[in-house]
């Protein structure tokens, strides 16, 4: 367990502005025998009103979480690959193809979803992923990956045997870090005089906006905003230099990081630094306004749920993501309100979720035997799903969602 009492990145002291309560890993679907050897962790949220970060005070050791168990697999979801594909040769034709043998490095490569580009396009490559189960599905793929942390040291060692990388890039694995001192330290040594850095997470602009409380979990140390990235880049002789939104993950921001002084400033930047400041990023009440969100989403869904099982209809759940175990367990949700969880991903079948130890089902469960209610937790799919489950909503089925708003759609 790590526990931060001043901030991850400027050292500033913080207090937590409010407490989601205890919370297992969220990624931790468990077998019944393992139940009582559960591992919990208070989730509590703060904000440094000198870096801007927003930040967990409390963070599960790396290795609890990003195990050879860790069921994230990047290449099942139809739209996440069409985004990836998009996303790297993106990188590919702004920053590569101009270059002489040109070195790119990602971290948290996963299943190689990405690199597999680079690989196609015969640019030389390193992955770094530190979950052996996907690294070794890339590595299978002929991706070239090493099963590491990435960090200042590991950099050190990477740039002997590579040298300079002219992009690195990283996508949803930032925002996993708590030291990103040393990741960032490490990356402003390994880059080229006018290398690139390039990453994106899930967006604090997103999660305030619609009270997506459920990007908080474990993984997630950080919840980045434009300002709080601009505060680390500083420590780091980097800069920012553009940034562009993404629908992925419900509200996400691709960043692009230069050396300091060595790329013009993109017009975004200014943008979005002024309304940031607009929307009160830099004020503790703003946090405060989206805890009173949360706990009246918590309390709405819960109501609804109540109110739908009293009238003896069956509810199950939509996608056993890592954001619902932050809602299933801060709305004290459990099996008597929600009959199983159907999801796609073998290794959590047959399984239970983390904390609440609701069942987790196969997708047939769920369209053999179709119930009165599908509580959407994959809504960042939404328009994928939709697509896909017309005769669930021909034949009567209807939608629960909680983001933006708790309703029946
Ligand atoms: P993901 O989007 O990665 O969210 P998180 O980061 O919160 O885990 O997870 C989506 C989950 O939903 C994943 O376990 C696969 C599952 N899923 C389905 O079961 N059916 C679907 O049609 C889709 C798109 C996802
Ligand atoms: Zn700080």
């Amino acid at each position: 367990m790590d526990i931060a009492n001043n901030c991850r990145v400027c050292n500033n002291k913080i207090e937590p502005f409010m407490t989601f309560g205890n919370m297992p890993i969220a990624n931790g679907f468990l077998k019944e025998e393992a139940f009582k050897d559960e591992y919990f962790f208070e989730m509590k949220p703060s904000f440094c009103n000198k870096c801007f970060a927003f930040q967990l005070i409390e963070q599960p050791d790396a290795e609890l979480m990003f195990n050879e168990s860790y069921p994230f697999f990047s290449s099942l979801s139809k739209h996440m690959q069409t985004h990836f594909d998009n996303f790297a040769n993106s990188v590919i034709n702004r920053f590569l193809k101009s270059k002489d043998s040109p070195m790119a490095i990602e971290l948290g490569s996963n299943d190689g979803i990405m690199l597999r580009h680079f690989k196609d396009a015969e640019i030389k490559h390193l992955g770094i992923e530190p979950s052996q189960n996907v690294a070794q599905i890339a590595k299978e793929k002929g991706i070239n990956t090493i099963s590491e942390f990435f960090n200042e040291e590991l950099a050190v060692k990477v740039l002997e045997e590579y040298g300079h990388a002219d992009v690195m890039f990283a996508a949803n694995v930032m925002c996993h870090i708590p030291n990103i001192n040393s990741v960032f330290a490490g990356i402003s040594n390994l880059l080229s005089k006018d290398g690139v850095l390039i990453f994106e997470d899930p967006y604090l602009g997103d999660m305030l906006n619609k009270v997506s409380y459920d990007q908080i979990y474990d993984e997630h140390v950080y919840i980045f905003s434009a300002l709080s990235v601009i505060s680390i880049c500083e420590r780091h002789d980097l800069e920012l230099i553009d940034v562009e939104p993404q629908v992925t993950h419900g509200g996400s921001m691709r960043y692009f990081i230069g050396k300091k002084g060595s790329h013009e400033i993109s017009n975004n930047v200014s943008k979005i630094i002024m309304n940031e400041e607009k929307k009160g990023f830099k004020e503790i009440s703003t946090y405060e306004r989206f805890r009173d969100n949360c706990e009246k989403s918590k309390k709405e869904l819960l109501e609804l749920l109540t109110k739908i099982k009293d009238e003896n209809k069956r509810v199950v759940g939509y996608g056993a993501t890592s954001k619902s175990t932050t809602v299933l367990n801060y709305s004290e949700i459990g099996p008597d309100l929600i009959d199983f969880i159907s999801d796609t991903t073998p290794l959590k079948q047959n399984k239970f979720s983390p904390g609440a130890h609701i069942p987790v089902k196969s997708y047939e469960n769920f369209s053999q035997n179709p119930p009165d209610y599908a509580l959407l937790f994959a809504w960042n799919h939404k328009k994928e799903i939709f697509e896909k489950e017309t005769e669930f909503e021909k034949n009567g089925g209807k939608w629960i969602t909680f983001v933006p708003r708790v309703e029946i759609l």
